[in-house]
């Protein structure tokens, strides 16, 4: 199938209250374990990509890899930029078929970050792709970006409120809700009343960041409290470096590339159908074909 867009996606997902899963890809390999993890459970899939990796391969290549997954694949998969404070980032994914752009105006002050999150919005819905914008400060290390644990800031009910009535057809809001990206120190304090106010308030689907590390409850009362898009970046980097590793500490030594390749492809695919299932997507691909 093409590359679809995410806003009917998690629309759908928030309404039954299952969970989208988006996999921060890094190369081809890690967008085939997250293509074919998802095609096996029948789900529906978000790709995303940091600006690091962009920097890396181009915005082309990423996007001619997963279009070209996309195309032989039966379940649809939306291709997503992460958090991003750069227009020009953002145009470069849209005129190379991204269907999906993340705006991340977080470090600056609510008007400031209205400001730009607008021009981002209005460069999203002339092209016809979906916009998720940030709100407060989410802790920890994402890309070049880094929050300490006690300047994380949660997002304030009523600037979410002003933030998405200026943006009202934004196709996944991310409010800071207590939960970082990265590895938790500690114990993640997640404001489950606050995501309430803000789910009883806002029609627009919550993004979870900072998934790695979060319990198989704290996903589900996440998600059935409107949560749609479930982010997923360190673990799928993880699994990418061990699956590879593993393979060198075999007996006898393995001198062939492929046979890391696969595994480390074994090894991440593995983990995206975990948390396809916990996040309750299994199945949910023909829905969304069907609608
Ligand atoms: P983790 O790296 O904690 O899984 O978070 C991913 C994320 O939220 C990407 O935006």
């Amino acid at each position: 199938m093409p590359l679809v867009h995410m806003k009917p996606m998690l629309k759908t997902a928030k309404a039954a209250r299952y969970g989208i899963a988006a996999f921060n890809m890094i190369d081809y390999n890690s967008a085939r374990a997250i293509v074919d993890g998802a095609e096996e459970m029948n789900a529906p899939i978000i790709i995303q990509v940091s600006v690091k990796t962009i920097k890396l391969w181009s915005h082309k290549t990423l996007g001619s890899w997963v279009a070209a997954l996309a195309a032989d694949a039966d379940v649809p998969i939306a291709l997503h930029l992460d958090h991003c404070k750069d227009l020009d980032v953002i145009k470069g994914c849209i005129d190379n078929g991204w269907t999906s752009v993340m705006f991340d105006g977080s470090a600056d002050p609510f008007e400031e970050n209205v400001k730009k999150s607008k021009q981002a919005y209005d460069i999203a819905m002339a092209a016809g792709v979906g916009l998720e914008a940030e709100l407060g400060a989410i802790g920890g290390v994402e890309d070049d970006k880094f929050v300490a644990e006690d300047e994380a800031i949660l997002a304030d009910v009523n600037e979410c409120l002003a933030f998405c009535k200026e943006m009202p057809e934004l196709a996944v809001f991310a409010p800071a809700i207590g939960t970082a990206h990265g590895d938790y120190k500690g114990e993640p304090k997640i404001a489950y009343d606050r995501l309430e106010k803000l789910t009883s308030i806002i029609d627009i689907p919550i993004a979870l960041h900072g998934g790695t590390g979060l319990t198989d409850e704290q996903f589900t009362r996440c998600i059935q409290s409107g949560c749609a898009k479930v982010n997923i970046s360190t673990m799928h980097k993880k699994h990418f470096v061990d699956g590879f590793c593993d393979v060198k500490t075999k007996e006898p030594p393995v001198k062939e590339p492929i046979p890391y390749i696969e595994a480390q492809y074994e090894t991440m695919k593995a983990g995206v159908m975990d948390m396809i299932r916990t996040f309750g997507s299994e199945g949910k691909a023909s829905q969304m074909k069907a609608a």
